[in-house]
């Protein structure tokens, strides 16, 4: 959005008493003097007009070490949900940028700004997301060649991306996908005849789930992280 159109959307001052004070260097754009109104500005921008705050919102990026038995939502009625983890004054704000079923753990993001969890989340991006899987089944050789394909989800009718499978013992691997589709790990193994026991989210792109992160515990991203998305 503009400055000018946010300013004057306000109602306290007409389009002229505008152009004056920002002319006048009265407007204050993340602490510095802006006079452009055409200057663009976001939700997280802070806005000060003279000594008035008008616009701080905080953006916000966590990571959360997921416990199983909690819901990848916001609210539900019945199930805790990953949001009742976050000790945070704007909790009730964040969405998750993935999500996790209710018995699976690991890392999840969360933030409120809409423009960086969809650079996570959107297939097109090809972040990927490495999980520690273990299985009622041996894993079988080949299954590393059928995933490296891609298998055909009849629902979406998408063959799903190169997925690397890296088999650490009969029952136990790591897999890495470059999507999000809707209980995509549990139905790869599904469509090779096997079935997840369990699943972990280890990564997603270049962050790793932090060993000294406990269960049930978040922590605030650092710029540097919040910026790899970013760019
Ligand atoms: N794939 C699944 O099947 N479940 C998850 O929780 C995450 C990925």
């Amino acid at each position: 959005m503009r400055l000018d159109r946010f300013l004057i959307r306000r109602g306290t001052h007409s389009t002229k008493e505008i152009t004056y004070l920002l002319a006048d260097g009265q407007v204050k754009v993340d602490d510095r003097i802006e006079t452009n109104g055409l200057q663009s500005i976001h939700r997280f921008s802070k806005i000060q007009l003279g000594e008035e705050l008008l616009q701080e919102y905080e953006a916000v990026y966590l990571m959360l070490h997921k416990p199983a038995g909690y819901l990848s939502a916001t609210t539900d009625p019945q199930h805790p949900t990953v949001i009742d983890l976050i000790d945070h004054p704007l909790r009730h704000e964040l969405h998750l940028a993935g999500r996790l079923d209710r018995a699976s753990t690991g890392m999840i993001l969360l933030t409120n700004d809409g423009k960086w969890s969809k650079r996570i989340t959107e297939p097109a991006e090809k972040i990927s997301k490495t999980y520690h899987v273990t299985t009622r089944d041996p894993i079988s050789h080949e299954t590393v060649g059928i995933f490296a394909n891609g298998i055909y989800f009849a629902y979406e009718d998408l063959t799903t991306q190169p997925a690397l499978l890296d088999i650490l013992a009969p029952h136990e691997a790591l897999l890495t996908i470059q999507e999000g589709r809707y209980h995509q790990v549990k139905r790869m193994f599904h469509a090779v005849g096997n079935q997840v026991l369990s699943l972990h989210r280890k990564s997603i792109g270049p962050f790793v789930l932090d060993d000294s992160l406990p269960v049930g515990k978040f922590r605030h991203l650092n710029k540097a992280e919040v910026n790899f998305f970013r760019a």
